[in-house]
């Protein structure tokens, strides 16, 4: 691959790219050449853990990929000056070569061992050597247990180009992109509860983890947002309040997708929806889980929740900008668009953005999920009905109508009973033309009240004979009612 140069000079100071890039490159030279306890290679782990704090610009991570031949920065296109060239030039196909297209890194290496360092660069020599290098590189770092940092297998970054290679996207590359969303989806249900532990147990706790997953979420998002729609439907009792805001978190940012929202605020965004819920944690068991209604001080301890997730927001421990991105909409998200709801605000108090976004997808996801007092819940459909009809007093009327397109009709994961005698789940119909006649997913019985996964159907295929629909929907049902969990057959 060629570059282009260009004399021009950087625009953010801060955002030392080339720095960081040269940086490695010469850890990469170095670490073929020497041991671990060389003096020179301990200078170039210190040089590139001050790059790399260097080009946080004070978050608390840095996202370093490449994309068309460039290299990307914190999502800033990094200047390419003449005398770079040719470092740029290495890294590009150092890269290209193991398909690894950027990386995230901590901000802060202070504490992270040189050894560890050097242990990630000598691997990252070694991936070449595989058949599936950035896989391999991907493994190979969970065994060592290196967390500080994390690969991107695909760029993040899209042009047409990309768009149009999705089209034509082979089986294998949609199973493995299925994977990696159910591996992102399970660390990311581990990061929240790690933190709620901690907090519970009066321990300090930062959220490094939990932006990580976030980062990956998006990446995932950004791409295609199918995925996780049908991991959203996982749902078990036990775990509920993690899962809960694992969903709502995924439900708020796939919101945010379609009204425009870059990156850096989709991160944001599902971060609050992480943690919107973790004022949760101080509410005893007997009451969150109560069958019957909850009298007047249970329900005060309840409406508590909102205020002690903003408050134990504040107690992260993590940056004092972060944590003011991430308290307000945790504290609004039982407001009202009305400005009904608790806890109880001043009119004139606008409510945000992503507090307006949190309100819708916590109802949806919360009235969709069976509960231990609860145990049928209502079909997605259903929901969304009943949302509508509360459009303008409980919910922001634009947003929700936002909501419901992005979703469609039958939401991916509603069972439909058909007037053929069949059974079946909703896939993806939100780009279908006619979203009444989605893609399903036929489930068939079997023996102890299970279900087989049958054949894949198109509600909107007609009879040549006659020329009327082949099948149609008589009713929607909860999976829930069935024993059914929809991620398992339509994933
Ligand atoms: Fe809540
Ligand atoms: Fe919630």
């Amino acid at each position: 691959m060629t570059l282009q140069t260009t004399n021009d000079h950087p625009q953010t100071p801060n955002l030392s790219g080339g720095e960081i890039l040269k940086e490695i490159a010469r850890l990469i030279q170095i670490a073929k050449l020497y041991e671990d306890n060389n003096k020179l290679i301990i200078d170039a782990v210190e040089a590139f853990k001050q790059a790399v704090k260097k080009s946080s610009n004070g978050s608390e991570s840095v996202s370093l990929q490449m994309f068309n031949g460039r290299f990307f920065l914190q999502e800033e296109k990094v200047p390419l000056l003449r005398k770079d060239a040719q470092i740029f030039n290495q890294m590009l196909q150092f890269l290209e070569r193991r398909s690894i297209y950027g990386f995230y890194f901590d901000a802060d290496l202070k504490n992270t061992p040189t050894k560890e360092i050097l242990a990630f660069v000598r691997l990252l020599n070694l991936a070449v050597q595989h058949d599936d290098p950035s896989e391999w590189l991907k493994k190979e770092l969970e065994k060592s247990d290196i967390h500080w940092l994390s690969v991107m297998q695909k760029s993040t970054l899209t042009l047409d180009e990309e768009s149009m290679d999705s089209e034509t996207e082979s089986f294998e590359g949609l199973e493995r992109k299925k994977e990696a969303a159910k591996k992102t989806y399970n660390y990311a249900l581990t990061s929240v509860k790690e933190v709620a532990e901690k907090l519970l147990s009066g321990k300090e706790t930062g959220i490094r983890k939990s932006v990580r997953t976030v980062q990956r979420m998006v990446d995932i998002i950004i791409e295609d947002d199918t995925t996780f729609f049908s991991l959203s439907t996982i749902r078990v009792y036990d775990d509920y309040t993690f899962i809960h805001s694992l969903n709502v978190a995924l439900l708020a940012m796939s919101l945010g997708k379609q009204i425009g929202m870059k990156r850096k605020t989709l991160e944001k965004l599902g971060l609050c929806g992480l943690l919107h819920d973790l004022g949760k944690i101080k509410i005893p068991k007997q009451i969150l889980n109560k069958k019957g209604k909850l009298n007047d001080s249970e329900f005060e301890e309840i409406k508590n929740h909102s205020v002690n997730s903003a408050k134990l927001i504040l107690k992260l421990k993590t940056d004092k900008f972060r944590k003011a991105d991430l308290f307000v909409s945790p504290f609004e998200h039982h407001v009202r668009y009305d400005h009904s709801g608790y806890p109880s605000v001043n009119k004139r108090h606008p409510i945000s953005l992503f507090g307006r976004i949190l309100t819708i997808v916590d109802v949806y996801d919360a009235i969709t999920s069976p509960r231990i007092y609860r145990p049928t819940s209502m079909s997605p459909d259903k929901a969304l009905d009943l949302m509508l009809s509360d459009s303008g007093k409980h919910f922001d009327p634009v947003l929700l109508k936002v909501f419901i397109n992005m979703l469609g009709v039958y939401p991916i994961g509603t069972l439909l009973r058909l007037d053929t005698g069949e059974m079946g789940l909703t896939l993806d119909s939100s780009q279908k033309t006619d979203q009444t006649r989605p893609k399903v997913q036929l489930l068939n019985p079997s023996a102890n009240n299970q279900y087989k996964k049958g054949n894949i159907i198109d509600l909107a295929e007609c009879d040549p004979s006659t020329g009327n629909y082949k099948r149609n929907i008589i009713k929607t049902q909860h999976p829930a009612t069935l024993g059914i969990q929809p991620a398992s057959y339509i994933l």
